[in-house]
């Protein structure tokens, strides 16, 4: 997971690469790296630790050159140093490459290639530098030696090149991994994502699988894996620069958490005709089923309850990484609906590939315009929550609930009535927000001292709970478990010790006389109880208050406490809550 790009042009390619790495290092900021061609050689800069750790440390912005290649790493092979990091050289220093994905035969290759080169870094990476100077005999032109090379790769790849033997080329290529051309005006780019770059244009060109760019300044060549010409069409997006303003707040996860009433607003607006068209998805299909990971998983698990209270459609959800192993039924009967924030979770596309080589019909429900999964789906629905630049999913999963809400309504032809919930909740969420802003840090500092957490919930609550201690663990690095209380019994109770904090999520729905049950039971044996409910009850040691609102709209209003008191509990334990460490944004390999 990683995030390249490749600048050639007529400015200062360390500026461009570097202020386009920013906007990429939501897909990993462990070690950043940026190589130029300058003078007949190539210069590089590369570092540990965040992009601007990494431009203090080795001043990136001082590189030469008009020519580049850039990277953000989130390590796979080999760990955190300044060796593995990004760009890669051959052996005698004329082809640098950065490269998101993994190259699976790259133990193979390096044997192959260890008698005539030296490798240097631990990385999966490196052997494809090698294996391009292999093939860059005398006269053979750049791209055709990485055409050579990739022949020989298995695995996922989005590959930039840079060499001083063509001064002003960059060579890009893709397989499994994203890569997008932008064209400007006498000088062009390549990246993983269109935002690194959508401050010098909009006009783009997406690579497919195998596709070859050969950029230069006033040109881009695009070939297929058979060498053929593609000619294809740019297209100009209509899509905003994703603004990092954290709107005078100290952390991008807060501000996030208090966009949330307007985030409610934003998402139920969605087009009336492609909601339309997604609820007769749904009724003509035979089964549908739900894939997705982390947070738009447990937005799915409350998709799938919504789906047969409201629209009486039993579904499932599997886990895109299980896809592969469990998708049998799925056929072209099938409607498999996809929740992705980012829509470039390697996961989920390789899920939605399987999906679709059986037939089945893709409804994504994503945030990122123009992202891999929206391209690939047959209809897509927008969250329309505005760039998420914190770690932990909060708006977005909050958003990706409003568009199941709408969903589960429409097929049931009752569209109004959760339009008219979802504008009510939006107000109640913003005075509630207020009312916890006070109560919930003072809750996370008391609970510090605590290394491990219980969130016990039922029916559609229970995912609440999965994601609540989703985000506990992610941000405050805390080991916690979110699990259906009816289950505590049956194992778990036996972890629970005099003083052991239970958040029990509690509302006034059908659920809470059971769960006020499982409370007792676990209070009886010294848990130490917190009660997320809009009616306090003498078990809760502590009470954390939401807003009562309709019965099914619950994960709504209780997540968001628990999402502050997420954020609240990194605060007291001194962490980043915006970039957990072995973390990404987005996970883009498999
Ligand atoms: C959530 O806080 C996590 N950062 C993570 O679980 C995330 O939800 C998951 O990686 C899926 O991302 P996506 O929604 O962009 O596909």
């Amino acid at each position: 997971m990683c995030g390249v790009i490749g600048y050639t042009g007529k400015q200062p390619a360390a500026d461009v690469l570097l202020d386009g790495l920013t906007r990429l290092e939501y897909r990993g900021y462990d070690s950043a790296g940026v190589a130029t061609v300058f003078n007949g050689d190539l210069h590089l800069k590369k570092g540990v630790g965040k992009l601007e750790e990494v431009e203090r440390d080795c001043c990136i912005s001082r590189l030469p050159g008009t020519t580049g290649i850039g990277h953000v790493r989130w390590a796979t092979h080999g760990g955190v140093t300044v060796t593995n990091a990004h760009p890669h050289l051959d052996c005698l220093k004329f082809i640098a490459i950065a490269h998101n994905g993994i190259i699976y035969n790259y133990q193979q290759l390096r044997r192959k290639l260890s008698a005539k080169h030296e490798m240097v870094s631990e990385t999966d990476t490196e052997v494809v530098a090698h294996l391009i100077e292999e093939y860059m005999l005398p006269g053979v032109p750049l791209e055709q030696a990485v055409a050579r090379a990739v022949k020989e790769i298995q695995g996922t790849y989005a590959l930039v090149v840079a060499s001083t033997v063509e001064p002003q080329t960059i060579v890009a290529t893709r397989k499994g991994s994203p890569l997008v051309v932008g064209i400007g005006k006498g000088e062009n780019f390549v990246s993983s994502d269109f935002q690194a770059f959508l401050p010098h244009t909009r006009k783009v060109l997406f690579l497919d699988d195998e596709e070859m760019a050969v950029i230069t300044p006033g040109k881009v060549n695009i070939h297929s894996a058979y060498g053929k010409k593609v000619f294809r069409g740019s297209v100009t997006l209509d899509i905003e620069l994703a603004v990092r303003e954290k709107n005078g707040f100290d952390f991008f996860m807060l501000k996030e958490i208090f966009d949330q009433p307007q985030a409610i607003i934003s998402a139920t607006k969605q087009e009336k005709e492609a909601l339309q068209k997604a609820a007769n998805l749904v009724n003509s299909s035979r089964s549908v089923v739900f894939t997705a990971c982390g947070s738009s998983r447990y937005a799915s698990l409350i998709g799938r309850y919504m789906f047969s209270k409201i629209a009486h459609r039993f579904s499932d959800v599997i886990i895109s990484s299980e896809f592969g192993y469990f998708g049998d039924a799925v056929d072209e009967q099938t409607l498999v609906i996809a929740l992705s924030q980012s829509g470039e979770t390697a996961d989920v596309i390789q899920g939605i590939k399987e999906a679709q080589s059986r037939g089945a019909k893709v409804l994504s429900i994503v945030n990122t315009i123009g992202s891999t999964l929206a391209r690939m789906s047959d209809c897509t629905l927008y969250l329309n929550c505005g760039a998420e630049f914190a770690v932990a999913a909060t708006k977005s999963f909050l958003s990706e609930l409003v568009v199941l809400y709408l969903l589960s309504f429409s097929v049931a032809g009752r569209l109004e009535e959760a339009e008219t919930e979802l504008v009510k909740i939006s107000a109640l969420l913003d005075e509630n927000l207020r009312l916890n802003n006070d109560a919930v840090p003072k809750a996370a500092n008391m609970l510090s001292k605590y290394d491990k957490f219980y969130y016990i919930a039922r029916g559609i609550n229970f995912a609440v709970a999965g994601e609540a201690s989703l985000k506990l663990k992610e941000v405050a690095y805390v080991h916690s478990e979110g699990m259906s209380a009816g289950e505590l019994k049956h194992g778990t109770l036996a972890l629970v010790e005099n003083g052991t904090p239970v958040i029990a999520i509690a509302p006034c729905d059908g659920t809470r006389d059971d769960i006020l049950s499982n409370v007792s039971e676990v209070k009886a044996r010294g848990a130490y109880i917190i009660g997320v409910s809009d009616k306090p009850d003498k078990l809760f040691d502590m009470y954390i208050e939401i807003p009562r609102v309709n019965e099914y709209f619950y994960p709504l209003v209780s997540i968001v406490p628990l999402q502050l008191f997420a954020f609240h509990s990194a605060i007291a334990r001194s962490l980043d809550p915006d970039r957990p460490r072995n973390l990404a944004k987005s996970v883009t390999v498999t």
